[in-house]
């Protein structure tokens, strides 16, 4: 049968997909293509299928809605098949060292999507897997968010270069990729936290070496106000993620003048869009009125992570 969608170049097929660091910015622009010809072809599309007869392991640490549904349904709608493992029936970090996980698994399927809690350990089995590995977030990074974004904001605007992304809260895994994700493309990115709470240097570093080349910028200042003014997006995350269980206390102190609430969408600019990758806390990083409110687009957002995870899947697990 034709393909309802054409055919995608695939010079990323074999590659891991652990940070959007690891791809060019035209890989990253070629990504959001992709996932909005997915999403345009939603339905007709079924009868591509360029993952038949392949099997993908989900490994899920943390929990997940969003992610884990996306990659499952995208894994379906791709041909393959998702094998999901409990994180602790494999026992991964304690039952065996992890490149003999990585050993086994390349023996049986095709590919790996894990959700973990330090990224250096996502990092050591995709070194000593032959097979793509696919993070699904770590305490670092969350770049299949960050492309779900990206393809949000495209929609909403047109286009990405020269827009103006305002994160306020803390400079956590969602903020970023975010912040990548934006340099890559010649986003202005700009972050509003409280000390302590800033994204880590080397990142920033990272971000700001590719916003000069793609005329996109990198900002940390310590205002809500200062980074939302005229902003195009106003972004926001969990103060608490997960594994931060024991920090509830001095993370809601620390956060309580960051809240995104209407006085704040008032300085950005008239047709701001709020975003959030949820699941989010109405009270706290946000107010009920926002979120729920005309200009959220928080569920394209999660939408999103869907077409974007069958661009990513078909890039690195299709045929090269
Ligand atoms: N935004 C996101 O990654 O949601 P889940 O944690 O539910 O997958
Ligand atoms: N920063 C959050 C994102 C959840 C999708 C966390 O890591 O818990």
């Amino acid at each position: 049968m034709a393909l309802s969608v054409p055919p995608a170049t695939r010079p990323m097929a074999g590659r891991d997909f652990l940070t959007l660091g690891d791809f060019t910015a035209d890989e990253v622009l070629r990504l959001v293509d992709r996932a909005a010809q997915w999403k345009a072809g939603r339905g007709s599309a079924r009868s591509a299928q360029p993952l038949r007869g392949k099997t993908v392991a989900l490994l899920f640490l943390k929990p997940s809605l969003r992610t884990r549904v996306s990659f499952d349904v995208a894994l379906h709608e791709l041909g393959a098949h998702p094998l999901h493992l409990a994180g602790g029936d494999v026992g991964f970090g304690h039952r065996e060292p992890t490149p003999d996980i990585a050993r086994v698994l390349e023996r049986m399927v095709h590919g790996v999507i894990v959700r973990g809690h330090r990224h250096e350990e996502i990092e050591d089995l995709a070194a000593a897997a032959a097979i793509p590995v696919i993070n699904a977030l770590t305490a670092r990074y969350h770049p299949h968010q960050a492309l779900a974004d990206l393809l949000t904001l495209r929609e909403r605007f047109g286009h990405l270069a020269g827009l103006r992304v305002a994160f306020i809260g803390d400079g956590n895994n969602v903020a970023h990729s975010l912040m990548l994700g934006a340099a890559r493309t010649g986003i202005h990115f700009c972050i509003a936290c409280p000390e302590g709470y800033a994204p880590e240097p080397d990142l920033v570093a990272q971000g700001e070496g590719w916003a000069a080349d793609t005329g996109g910028s990198v900002r940390i200042v310590r205002a809500p106000a200062e980074a939302a003014r005229d902003a195009d997006a106003v972004y926001t995350d969990v103060w608490v993620s997960m594994g931060q269980d024991d920090e509830v206390e001095a993370r809601t102190a620390a956060f309580r003048g960051y809240v995104v609430d209407e006085a704040l969408m008032r300085q950005a600019a008239p047709h701001a869009v709020f975003m959030h990758d949820l699941p989010a806390h109405r009270g706290l990083e946000v107010t009920g009125g926002v979120i729920d409110g005309p200009r959220s687009v928080v569920f394209d957002q999660a939408e999103n992570r869907l077409h974007t995870a069958k661009a990513i899947l078909e890039a690195v697990l299709g045929e090269a």
